[in-house]
């Protein structure tokens, strides 16, 4: 017994391995892609295989397809494996994992849905319902049903950082403030979170935190005094490409009107945007930390009169937030952790956005502000060249 049976399904599996060993050995994606392929067309033929091989080559298919980060072609595989193994809930809640890896919310609720009807209690799939109803629905009472019922008491598979922190996020858009504080002092207490109110996900952890950083204190002084310096022009770059501004889309604010506009996004300059605001650009460029920051961003941040920004977290403790103040920032407020602080026009002020803040403009007229994000200072030099993008 060899475990394939069949001529045709052994000469497939074996082509598929020595692609899989020659894309390793050469590290190369093309061949990594061809493997898979090939892998996928020995599974094929899956009535042949026995319960055994089927498990190392479906094992082997799915990690490389992780490894590509091709998550939608780990679906046949998932649904093969499911139809051999009917009671594993495992392999479901798997294939769930791989529908939202690969932005296929749709799907993933399917899946969901299906599973639950079979395990209606299964910790991980109610930990899934919440989040699609959450970032998929907006029905964040039924979330918190869901995300309650798969976290509470239980330190099983389903306890996750996202889910505490989309628990947690459901409650504050319910303004249900007392139960969101208790769900991040046990985040906390379980380490899926830095501390109660600063909550991102992904960090660092030797990092020294802080809410308010004084600029004296970073290796970015020069940069917030340039800044400072040319407040007026950069104002003026910001109001001039009025027409490029995007509304905010993260369902952040509770009313009012918020628009931004990217300069820099994870280091790289948005194509073309330098053009519409060079002074802006060439006093960034200088500070590599700052436009080479790949887990941030440089943009201009408008908001109208009246605009309230719900108590939120970014989500890296890996960089700190310039701000400068550039129009109408009387009676505007940020409130970062404990203490609430005022933009003041032509100054600058620094935070660190992985801390809860929440934001009010109370005044009139449009309010805009040069956001900067630059490294948190205690990261090394391999560090900002190999932490993945944000
Ligand atoms: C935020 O990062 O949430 C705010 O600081 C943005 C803003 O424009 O005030
Ligand atoms: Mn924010």
């Amino acid at each position: 017994m060899h475990g394939v049976r069949s001529c045709v399904g052994r000469a497939r599996w074996l082509v598929a391995r020595a692609l899989d060993a020659q894309a390793e050995a050469q590290r190369d994606n093309r061949l990594l892609s061809r493997a898979i392929a090939a892998y996928l067309d020995v599974l094929k033929l899956n009535e042949r295989l026995t319960d055994a091989r089927l498990l190392q080559i479906a094992g082997r298919t799915l990690d490389r397809i992780r490894f590509r980060g091709n998550y939608l072609s780990a679906e046949p595989v998932y649904r093969l494996l499911i139809r051999r193994f009917p009671d594993v809930v495992d392999y479901r809640n798997n294939l769930t994992v791989s529908l939202l890896m690969a932005n296929r919310a749709d799907l993933a609720e399917e899946v969901i849905k299906e599973t639950l009807r079979t395990w209606p209690d299964d910790r991980v799939a109610l930990a899934h319902l919440g989040f699609i109803l959450k970032t998929q629905h907006n029905r964040n009472e039924e979330a918190v049903e869901a995300f309650q019922k798969a976290l509470e008491g239980d330190l099983g598979p389903a306890t996750e950082s996202r889910f505490y922190y989309h628990l947690g996020d459901s409650l504050l858009l319910l303004n249900r403030f007392t139960e969101a504080h208790e769900v991040h002092k046990r985040g906390a207490k379980l380490g899926h979170f830095l501390s109660p109110s600063q909550r991102s996900l992904y960090n660092v952890h030797r990092l020294k935190s802080r809410p308010w950083w004084d600029i004296e204190q970073t290796p970015y002084l020069k940069l917030a005094r340039a800044l400072e310096k040319s407040w007026e022009d950069i104002l003026k770059e910001g109001q001039a490409a009025q027409a490029l501004y995007e509304k905010e889309k993260e369902g952040l604010k509770e009313r009012g009107e918020w628009s931004q506009l990217d300069l820099f996004v994870r280091g790289q300059e948005v194509p073309g945007r330098c053009k519409k605001a060079p002074v802006t650009c060439s006093i960034v460029r200088a500070e590599k930390a700052a436009a080479g920051c790949r887990r941030g961003q440089i943009k201009f941040s408008a908001m109208e009169a009246g605009t309230h920004v719900r108590p939120h977290v970014g989500p890296t403790n890996c960089r700190l937030r310039m701000h400068l103040g550039l129009s109408n920032t009387k009676d505007t407020y940020i409130r970062v952790d404990q203490e609430t602080r005022q933009w003041q026009v032509g100054k600058v002020f620094m935070f660190d956005d992985s801390f809860e803040h929440e934001v009010w403009h109370n005044g009139t007229g449009t309010r805009l502000v040069l956001i900067v994000d630059v490294w948190h200072p205690a990261l090394s030099a391999d560090e900002r060249r190999e932490l993945p993008p944000i």
